[in-house]
């Protein structure tokens, strides 16, 4: 790969969870937009095979010549390209799930781009596979939304468990809170007290709003037809801090503690008995 310093070189960004359906390729959708919009040379990996966020940034566009094995596509926004990964293994064995992407296509893939984008963000699929070993392999940042329940909370543990588990580097890891209903006490209460208690979970949570719904009927980033919407607002914030905290916590320096074993329910606690 090119590049020695730092300095011009490319980060990877994983938005991964072990569950579905807590706003991995929604936040990944816009994250990959805002980082395009700021005039970053953007690549999203769609790494899940439903292909939603292929399906919501209307690839279908022009193939990028690109060093890839896989095709890039452009999409309608300027910066952004995506590539949707092959689905199936290049072996087949013990664990592996032959629905999902080949690890080794995807650091091959990683390699191979290097020079062409700044950024890539992967919109990982749900669940643990060999994959999550070959994402975390390649990540910079591992980026987990969280919808502020007790079960989704313990979800972060799996993934924590499954990195102290990986041989080598493991990229830091940066819980933020999606789908929050700031009305509910139980979702206040579990926010704050992660946020308190773990340093390293962001600051802006995203809200829930049917407006994010809207984004399978637009096809098209809420960042993008809502550009001062608060969730919008709320993933601004997500990437810039994230780019904050890569400076202090470069890769391979440490492994994540569990977050929840002792905390979550905790939380949760005093209005279990009240
Ligand atoms: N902040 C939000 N407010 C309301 N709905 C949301 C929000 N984020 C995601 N959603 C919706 O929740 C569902 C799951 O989101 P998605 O990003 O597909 O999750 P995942 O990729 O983790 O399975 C989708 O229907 C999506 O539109
Ligand atoms: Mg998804």
């Amino acid at each position: 790969m090119g590049g020695s310093a730092s300095e011009g070189r490319m980060r990877v960004v994983a938005v991964i969870s072990v569950k579905g359906g807590v706003g991995k390729t929604t936040s990944a959708v816009n994250l990959a937009y805002l980082a395009a919009r700021a005039g970053k040379r953007t690549l999203l990996i769609d790494l899940d095979p439903q292909g939603a966020a292929s399906y919501l940034l209307r690839v279908g566009g022009a193939e990028v010549e690109s060093p890839a094995d896989g095709k890039a596509h452009t999409t309608d926004i300027p910066q952004l390209d995506v590539l949707a990964a092959p689905p199936g293994w290049a072996v087949s064995g013990d664990g592996l799930d032959a629905s999902l992407p080949d690890p080794f296509w995807l650091r091959s893939t990683i390699d191979a781009v290097g020079d062409w984008y700044d950024e890539v963000v992967l919109d990982c699929p749900p669940g643990t596979s060999e994959l999550t070993h070959g994402i975390v392999a390649v990540a910079d940042a591992l980026l987990v939304p969280v919808i502020p329940n007790p079960l989704s909370l313990r979800t972060l543990d799996a993934l924590a468990d499954l990195m102290v588990d990986h041989e080598g580097p493991v990229p830091p890891m940066f819980p933020f809170f999606t789908l929050v209903d700031r009305r509910r006490k139980v979702h206040r209460s579990i926010v704050e007290h992660l946020q308190l208690n773990r340093a390293e979970t962001m600051s802006a949570p995203v809200p829930y709003s049917a407006d994010v719904e809207k984004m399978g009927v637009v096809r098209s980033p809420l960042a993008r037809f809502a550009p001062h919407h608060p969730a919008t607002q709320a993933y601004e914030a997500i990437w810039a801090e994230l780019e904050v905290r890569m400076r202090d916590h470069p890769r391979g320096e440490s492994r994540p503690a569990s977050f929840t074993r002792a905390e979550a329910f905790d939380t949760l606690r005093p209005q279990a008995a009240s």
